[in-house]
């Protein structure tokens, strides 16, 4: 089957079609739980409060939380797309009225459907493919990666503009993501790698965490990533995510929420590049 994107387009929330692709960002971590999926749901509501047309994708296929986080029951997901029942953009589910209503759309994944790691690389290769065709209808795709490096999730993100890297102060998630940015590195290079330092109990702490994977990348792989921002750690983080409502829609005053919006803003300050039509 193919990922092609149909001609009628009547489910579809997004507008026409434009002529310069989204900036894609792929919200990364090697190591799970961090809060990639937090960050890319939050990033999203921000893109899209600041009049951004946004697509947010559940690349965790077989894990997907985007669904659950957001306290959605979607008709249908990107397992059907693989499965050959649905086409890509058909199965796209609006939030808050979607991306041409003030909200956002996203492309949800399904739990249990099998993981992204068993498909064929070259469903990976279409399903990409499929992406960068859909984001010429939108500004901004925000793309929520599942955790480690295997090939398939590498797949994924060579699609993207940018690699967000979420990394907390813990060595496994320091040693993990440095893991991902040099294999990325070397499967995608033109892919850039920007970092995120969540879960932060100081600033000067995120900073020193960021520090610490900068000069390693600087290192041993030539180059310093540079730093998109610090979140706080933030209990009404958890609290939201029980309550399966997003905390950007119930408290948008909160610290990590204030700091996800500083991000959003400093990544709309970048354009998009030519990576994002690579396949
Ligand atoms: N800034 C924060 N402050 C406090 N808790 C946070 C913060 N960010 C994330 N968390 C907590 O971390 C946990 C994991 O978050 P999330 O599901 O977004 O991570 P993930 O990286 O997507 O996980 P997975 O790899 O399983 O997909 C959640 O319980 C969430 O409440
Ligand atoms: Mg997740």
């Amino acid at each position: 089957m193919s990922f092609m994107l149909r001609k009628s387009m009547d489910r579809r929330s997004a507008p026409s079609p434009r002529v310069a692709p989204a900036s894609i960002i792929a919200v990364a971590s090697g190591k799970g739980g961090v809060g990639k999926t937090f960050m890319a749901i939050t990033l999203a509501s921000a893109f899209a409060q600041s009049g951004k047309r946004t697509l947010l994708v559940d690349g965790d296929l077989g894990l997907a939380n985007v669904d659950v986080q957001l306290g959605i029951a979607p008709e249908t997901d990107l397992a059907a797309v693989i499965a050959g029942w649905v086409e890509l953009d058909d199965a796209v589910t609006p939030v808050d009225g979607g991306a041409s209503k003030g909200g956002f759309d996203v492309l949800p994944g399904r739990s249990g459907s099998g993981a992204l790691a068993e498909l064929p690389s070259e469903e990976v290769a279409r399903l990409a493919a499929g992406l960068s065709a859909l984001a010429l209808q939108y500004d901004q795709v925000i793309v929520d990666l599942g955790a480690g490096i295997e090939a398939n999730c590498m797949r994924l993100a060579r699609a993207a503009d940018k690699a967000l890297m979420i990394i907390t102060d813990e060595p496994t998630s320091m040693t993990d993501a440095y893991a991902f940015i040099k294999v990325l590195r070397g499967y995608a290079p033109n892919v850039e790698s920007a970092i995120a330092i969540n879960q932060a109990d100081t600033r000067a702490g995120g900073q020193r965490t960021y520090e610490a994977i900068a000069r390693a990348c600087q290192t041993f792989l030539g180059f310093r990533p540079h730093l998109a921002g610090v979140i706080m750690n933030d209990p009404k983080v958890r609290e939201a995510i029980r309550s399966q409502k997003t905390l950007i829609s119930t408290d948008p005053r909160a610290q990590s929420i204030q700091d996800v919006i500083a991000i959003a803003q400093s990544l709309m300050t970048d354009g998009p590049s030519a990576a994002a039509m690579q396949y």
